[in-house]
């Protein structure tokens, strides 16, 4: 049998193969509260603007609602050969209320359906990751407040740099996560203009009142051009640039958090909830959902690649290429999701471990460079000869076998005669980060001073 919408000038129905590659439901029917909410609104308006009369506008929105709590309570029968949610519902409407059901496609296509459709699923995404990530930032910041002078080693190269503090490194991805934050709320203004009412890609002649769907809906106005809004998938790229980054970073602490963990660093304890353990070695906890965090960048960026592929190249205005939008960031959004859940549970877990923070922080000859600094504070010399003469005194320690405040001050003075015992306070890793006070510096007191900002920010 030939299809029920467009039945008209076709003799012959689909092959099952084309069913199969047409059909979207499997997947967009995600998008049916979304689908049925853009349909309600519509039907109010073409009732308001005279296009349909109320009693049928009243009829469709009331049938819409029916639809839905088939759909929610499970009793809805989706079906293949009507291809995809916008259909299925449209369907069953005229199933559930007869010939007013026919009138709802009016001034409308289902390619500014669709895009409504997707862009009111995909705000909603954004406001879930931006809430997502606001109790990731709250979880990291009540590490930091109890860490805030919490001695461990920083690195470059993963090499012991300086002493930094464990509230200091906490802010760092509360730095991270709170751009990310800002780059969504961005996303979703620059997204948050109406589709519905472009119809095909040329607009319609009907009267329709597009500012009020947009109003319906909670857009800030309607689009502006009826070509792009059906072939824009802008906001889908952004999203999935915006999950990127984050993920990025996700995967960055998940791997600091891995190497944290193993029992050569022992700077954290991750908590029996968020670890697994060996089916063959009883001795082993391992730290799963980070590594599962550190791996979940591969998919979400393979799906903006994806899209980005799928889009480059398409004509105006629609193709059935972008049908092929929806899965990538369905996927996307979901593991972003839960991998942000999965980090705010494991940091609200983790116990740092203080001891062997501070231990580590003290080796590897990490205040060396407060040691050049006193040269240079204290002694007058130019940096470059206090670099030079402290890593003769790096080189000599080394040698010994001792870090740099066990050099006896006969040594010290062996290597530069100017040097006196005073050098030895700037030699402990507590006074090294209580000297970083620069704006953004890593001593406790800035440390405060950021989570108060952060606090004000967050409210
Ligand atoms: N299922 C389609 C999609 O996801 C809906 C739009 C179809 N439009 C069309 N002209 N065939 O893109």
């Amino acid at each position: 049998k030939s299809n029920a919408m467009w039945g008209g000038r076709f003799a012959a129905g689909p092959d099952a193969i084309m069913e199969a590659i047409n059909a979207s439901i499997g997947y967009d029917k995600r998008l049916y509260g979304q689908d049925i909410a853009g349909s309600r609104a519509h039907a109010a308006m073409l009732a308001a603007q005279g296009i349909i009369t109320d009693s049928d506008a009243q009829t469709i929105r009331e049938g819409l609602l029916t639809v839905l709590s088939e759909i929610e309570g499970g009793s809805f029968e989706f079906s293949t050969a009507l291809e995809d949610i916008h259909m299925n519902v449209e369907a069953r409407l005229k199933e559930i209320i007869g010939e007013p059901a026919g009138r709802l496609h009016t001034a409308r296509s289902r390619n500014d359906q669709v895009a409504t459709d997707f862009k009111l699923w995909t705000r909603d995404q954004v406001d879930g990751a931006i809430a997502g990530l606001e109790a990731l930032i709250r979880a990291l910041m009540a590490q930091a407040e109890a860490g805030a002078d919490w001695v461990m080693p920083g690195f470059t190269h993963l090499q012991t740099a300086q002493p930094v503090t464990w509230g200091h490194h906490m802010m760092a991805y509360v730095e991270m996560f709170g751009r990310d934050m800002s780059r969504f709320a961005d996303a979703r203004a620059r997204m948050n203009e109406n589709p519905l009412g472009s119809a095909a890609l040329a607009g319609t002649g009907f009267p329709i009142d597009r500012f009020a769907t947009s109003a319906a809906l909670g857009f800030d106005r309607p689009t502006a051009n009826s070509l792009d809004a059906v072939a824009d998938r802008d906001f889908a790229l952004e999203f999935l640039s915006c999950c990127s980054i984050s993920a990025m970073h996700l995967s960055r602490f998940a791997e600091e958090l891995v190497i944290w963990s193993s029992a050569q660093f022992r700077f954290v304890a991750l908590s029996d909830r968020f670890s697994t353990g060996s089916s063959i070695m009883p001795q082993k906890k391992n730290p799963d959902a980070a590594e599962l965090i550190r791996a979940k960048i591969g998919r979400i960026m393979g799906a903006m690649v994806a899209l980005f592929t799928v889009m480059k190249g398409l004509p105006l205005a629609y193709s059935k290429d972008m049908q092929e939008d929806k899965e990538q960031v369905f996927d996307a959004a979901d593991n972003f999701m839960l991998a942000l859940a999965a980090m705010t549970g494991m940091v609200s877990d983790m116990t740092a471990q203080v001891d062997n923070l501070r231990a580590a922080a003290a080796s590897g000859f990490s205040t060396a460079t407060d040691l050049a600094d006193w040269l240079v504070r204290e002694a007058g010399l130019p940096f470059r000869d206090a670099h030079h003469v402290t890593g003769t005194l790096v080189a000599m320690a080394e040698k010994q076998g001792c870090d740099l405040p066990d050099l006896s001050l006969e040594d010290m003075q062996s290597v530069n005669a100017a040097i006196t015992k005073g050098i030895y306070s700037v030699l402990t890793v507590e006074n090294s980060v209580a000297s970083r006070v620069s704006y953004g510096g890593t001593a406790p007191e800035q440390v405060r001073l950021q989570i108060a900002r952060w606090k004000e920010i967050l409210g």
